[in-house]
């Protein structure tokens, strides 16, 4: 069998809270492949940005192990980590996260530079008119509509050719018309790229998209449902 991508083995996290322990994740065990489009569901509060976060080196677990291409992130340092997650990881959030004194270019082309891709100036043109803002690119992020914020948000994150694509409700702030053409956009570049996609989405519409859905409740998998 080949490794997987991504490997959660007994993972859990756990904060204090009020002289107590909550515990946020419990044991989980998830192996996702190379290639994968995985859609994780649950309902507020049953850990999915928890578990993202893990995937990309954002967090720590208080245990189990996070193995990415076979490499224990778990163990790695915060430099390491840092390096980690520019070279191999691209995310996607809710709030687009956008660098607000860098214009729509900029922003594309920061990852490109910190990773000193050749070609660099080329590649963010080619990204931003693969999502429809090849006209755009000198705008700041406030001047920017919010699907066209995540819009850069997508651009960005593809363009260091990640292995891994985190998206945490990347259409939460969005209507619904401007949140399925930012999915439709998202969809057509892993397709593209044969990018390994973990999506965290309420939507049903968007979860049957997906290769597997994996139900967390109360940081735990409740169901994991694998298209055959
Ligand atoms: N830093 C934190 N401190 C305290 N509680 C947290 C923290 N992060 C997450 N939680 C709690 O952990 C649970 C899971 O959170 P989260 O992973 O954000 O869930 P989801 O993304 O599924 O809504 C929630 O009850 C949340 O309040
Ligand atoms: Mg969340």
């Amino acid at each position: 069998m080949r490794t997987p991508l991504l490997e959660l083995r007994g993972v859990s996290k756990e904060l204090p809270s009020g002289g107590r322990t909550l515990r946020i994740l419990d044991a989980i065990d998830l192996s996702i492949a190379a290639g994968e489009f995985a859609a994780i569901l649950g309902p507020s509060g049953s850990g999915k940005s928890t578990l993202l976060g893990l995937m990309a080196g954002l967090d720590r677990p208080t245990r189990g192990e996070v193995l990415l291409e076979g490499e224990a992130i778990h163990r790695m340092t915060e430099d390491e980590l840092a390096l980690l997650r520019r070279r191999k990881v691209g995310f996607v959030f809710q709030s687009y996260q956008l660098l607000s004194n860098l214009t729509a270019r900029e922003n594309v082309l920061l990852p490109l530079e910190l990773t000193g891709q050749a070609g660099a100036g080329a590649r963010a043109t080619e990204l931003l008119a693969a999502v429809g803002l090849g006209e755009r690119g000198h705008h700041y992020p406030s001047q920017l509509s919010g699907g066209e914020q995540q819009r850069v948000a997508l651009a960005r994150a593809f363009g260091t050719r990640p292995p891994l694509l985190l998206a945490d409700e990347p259409t939460g702030n969005l209507d619904s018309a401007t949140g399925a053409s930012i999915l439709d956009a998202l969809v057509r570049l892993r397709s593209e790229s044969g990018t390994t996609l973990v999506l965290v989405t309420h939507d049903p519409a968007v979860a049957a998209l997906a290769d597997r859905r994996v139900h967390l409740r109360d940081g735990r998998i409740e169901r994991d449902e694998t298209a055959s």
